[in-house]
């Protein structure tokens, strides 16, 4: 069982800053998940940790031992790639079986953790298989059996899910969750999927060219987004964001220009002190926006610019001027293209950022 840390660290190339001054903390037995875009230097952070590159500058540590110099061999960690990276010539026992073989565990030894771990893992049956003989859910699994047989203090995972269709890979999230959850080894994984990093983490780390935006609990990233960035790239559809004027005379609002919201002497004030000008940027969750057919008390007008069905939900995308908003509604609503309609956005679920930092104001 070990704990991660690294301490302002970053790996350059040349000119580019693949991780910039990362400070992050990855509790013993956590599974702490690396959310961002292609690029944003996700597998060179697991590679770092890993000993596969070296940090140009800062500090890894594992249980408050600094390994920067340590060999990967000597860090017991396992990796499993995005392409499981077998051996094909090998059957998948001696897949599982080669780096105990290598380590000189005896024969018996190797034996019993490598059934054992096939038995875990619903793969006994495939052991005297080749690679090229399995479904890519089975290469997956036996990618994942070779890294538990070593035991290693930590899981390093760079997107394993990724080649297997939607429905294994929905099943796949689940069974490493609650595999991870029984071994309690401490897990770093890699996704650019977000709904793969909300159900799967027990820490989300979202990064963004480099730089760690935000790190918090599943809740804490989706309900309280701490910049745009994060706002947007988590959640589906993506929240909403339009810009707004914060007016403060008698009765406290935001603007569009084509609609007001009211809010809160208070949170007026908020906002007039932590931002850097009566500019902001609202932003709204789909699933925060009230949509009606009818005119009620406090809604706003709007044309349905858009209607997508997806049989238990539609998503509604509303016009009002040039602001488009997309609504979560049930699809039983009946709205059409071109239909007149009305929402309402709920004050207390508005995100307020500053219109040039983008940063989160309240
Ligand atoms: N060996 C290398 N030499 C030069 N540049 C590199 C090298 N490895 C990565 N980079 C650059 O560093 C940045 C981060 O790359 P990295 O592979 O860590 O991103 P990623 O988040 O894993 O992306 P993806 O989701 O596409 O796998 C990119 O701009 C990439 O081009
Ligand atoms: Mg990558």
């Amino acid at each position: 069982m070990t704990e991660v840390k690294l301490e302002k660290v970053c790996k350059y190339f040349g000119e580019t800053k693949a991780v910039d001054n990362v400070d992050l903390q990855v509790n013993d037995g956590e599974f702490m998940v690396l959310l961002g875009p292609s690029g944003c230097g996700k597998t060179t952070t697991l590679r770092l940790i890993a000993g596969l590159e070296k940090p140009t500058s800062g500090l890894i540590l594992f249980d408050g031992e600094v390994v920067n110099e340590l060999e990967p061999k000597d860090r017991r960690v396992a990796m499993v790639f995005q392409d499981y990276a077998l051996y094909p010539h090998m059957k998948v026992f001696d897949n599982m079986a080669l780096n105990l073989q290598v380590r000189g565990v005896p024969r018996d030894e190797i034996r019993r953790k490598v059934l054992e771990t096939a038995e875990l893992l619903g793969i006994k049956h495939l052991l005297d298989r080749k690679p090229g003989q399995l479904s890519g859910g089975e290469q997956q699994r036996v990618a994942l059996g070779r890294a538990i047989v070593r035991e290693p203090s930590v899981f390093l995972m760079d997107e394993p899910l990724s080649n297997l269709d939607a429905a294994l890979r929905a099943r796949m999230r689940g069974e490493l969750k609650k595999l991870q959850e029984r071994l309690k080894t401490t897990t770093i994984y890699v996704t650019h999927d977000q709904i793969e990093a909300m159900v799967m983490a027990n820490r989300i780390a979202v990064m963004k060219s480099g730089r760690i935006q935000q790190i918090g609990s599943p809740q804490e990233i989706y309900n309280r987004p701490t910049n745009r960035f994060v706002a947007e790239f988590v959640g589906s559809p993506k929240m909403n964001i339009f810009d707004a004027t914060v007016i403060s005379d008698e009765n406290t609002r935001l603007t569009t220009g084509e609609f007001d919201i009211d809010i809160s002497p208070l949170l007026a004030r908020k906002v007039a002190q932590s931002s850097s000008g009566p500019e902001v940027l609202v932003g709204v969750r789909p699933e925060d926006v009230a949509v009606s057919t009818t005119y009620q008390e406090g809604f706003i007008e709007a044309m349905i610019y858009l209607v997508e069905d997806i049989g238990n939900l539609s998503f509604v995308t509303l016009q009002a001027g040039d602001v488009f908003i997309v609504a979560q509604a049930p699809p039983s609503i009946g709205l059409k293209v071109g239909d007149k309609a009305y929402f309402k956005l709920i004050a207390e679920k508005l995100h307020i950022f500053d219109k040039k930092t983008e940063e989160l104001i309240i």
